[in-house]
């Protein structure tokens, strides 16, 4: 076991072999037993691998998501620029369709479609060559924006806070530090003392799986918790705030972020602990008014009662809902930490001056 903060953050979740072009992730569906990497190839392999978390976190899904339309681009064989838009937009669509609630995936599939558009006159070397590059920069930017982030992050917490955090936000979420728990890291290149309680984060167990691997590899003291013992753990006064990643924030501040988050909201609220979403401007979508109009992704009730399990524990005909994601309401959020600053309320004002 490596206690190496380098290691964590230079994970390679997400990597593109140009000379062989070849797109591999690590399968995060089989962490933390084994470090896979699986190389996607075709449409089907990519939708797939969306759907069932291999990749995923928000910034994670859109930067895969750029380069399986470089790949996909790279199948397309016709000479015909209006052609090649249509087809690309058609594989563009099939792979926003894969998850609808983090708007990453959709932004990265944009700017893909963007250069498409002003490149669709030139040689097709040139044309594929912008693509690649463009998903190149949306990686590279992300690696840029999480160390923003986790400065920010970082900068109101102080040596000895213990800080609670929900679902994954590290680097298999992302590239590099992450977000939320970018400050986390951090701190730990530092010296820095924190002490991060991660919720195991039912149904999927991000937080078991992926956040309490990661902090433990890079040497944090992290310790592990079932997601009802959260009010356990902030009455005893054992954290002094709260950290979470967001897959789609709401012009008035709303956040969406994986299933449980708002009820740690709500808690982190009556105990006075301060609650920050912490995300990329990539996250941001201005367009979407408030929480009521996020789509919020409903998956496979066998999650809830038989995947972790070797007997169901639960009758088959008994009905679940399983909703992944939750929206946290603007007024229990304390600041939102992007890679241009910390914004509080009135979100609506705050949020909109970071696109000006
Ligand atoms: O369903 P998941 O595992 O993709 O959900 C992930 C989350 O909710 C994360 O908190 C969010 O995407 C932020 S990742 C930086």
């Amino acid at each position: 076991m490596v206690t190496d903060v380098k290691a964590v953050t230079h994970v390679r979740n997400i990597r593109y072999d140009k000379a062989a072009e070849a797109l591999y992730i690590i399968d995060q569906s089989l962490l933390p037993n084994e470090e896979r990497e699986i190389r996607l190839q075709t449409l089907a392999e990519m939708v797939e691998a969306i759907q069932t978390l291999r990749v995923r976190g928000a910034p994670a899904i859109g930067i895969c998501a750029a380069y399986c339309l470089y790949l996909l681009a790279r199948s397309i064989e016709t000479d015909d620029p209006a052609a090649f838009l249509t087809q690309l937009q058609e594989y563009s669509a099939r792979l926003e369709a894969s998850r609808p609630t983090a708007v990453n995936l959709a932004w990265a599939l944009r700017e893909m479609e963007k250069t498409a558009a002003t490149y669709a006159g030139n040689c097709r070397s040139a044309l594929l060559d912008a693509l690649y590059q463009k998903a190149i920069s949306i990686h590279d930017d992300d690696i840029a924006k999480c160390l923003a982030i986790s400065e920010y992050g970082l900068s109101l917490l102080k040596d000895g806070d213990g800080v609670l955090t929900h679902c994954n936000a590290g680097p298999l979420a992302t590239s590099r530090y992450g977000t939320a728990q970018g400050p986390f890291l951090l701190a730990a290149e530092r010296g820095m003392r924190l002490r991060v309680f991660a919720d195991e984060t039912r149904p999927l167990l991000q937080g078991a799986r992926l956040t309490s691997y990661e902090l433990h590899r890079a040497g944090v003291d992290v310790t592990l918790i079932c997601d009802n013992m959260a009010s356990m753990v902030m009455k005893n006064g054992w954290i002094q705030a709260c950290f979470v990643g967001c897959d789609r924030i709401a012009a008035n501040g709303d956040t969406a972020n994986k299933i449980g988050t708002s009820g740690v909201a709500i808690l982190a609220k009556h105990y006075g602990i301060p609650f920050y979403v912490l995300g990329p401007t990539s996250t941001i979508d201005m367009s979407c008014p408030d929480g009521a109009h996020i789509p919020i992704e409903l998956r496979d009730p066998e999650e809830i009662k038989t995947l972790w399990y070797e007997k169901p524990m639960a009758l088959s005909g008994v009905k679940c809902y399983n909703p992944s994601f939750d929206v946290t309401d603007h007024d229990l959020i304390a600041g939102i930490i992007t890679e241009k600053g910390i914004c509080r309320a009135p979100y609506q004002k705050t949020l909109a001056s970071l696109f000006q």
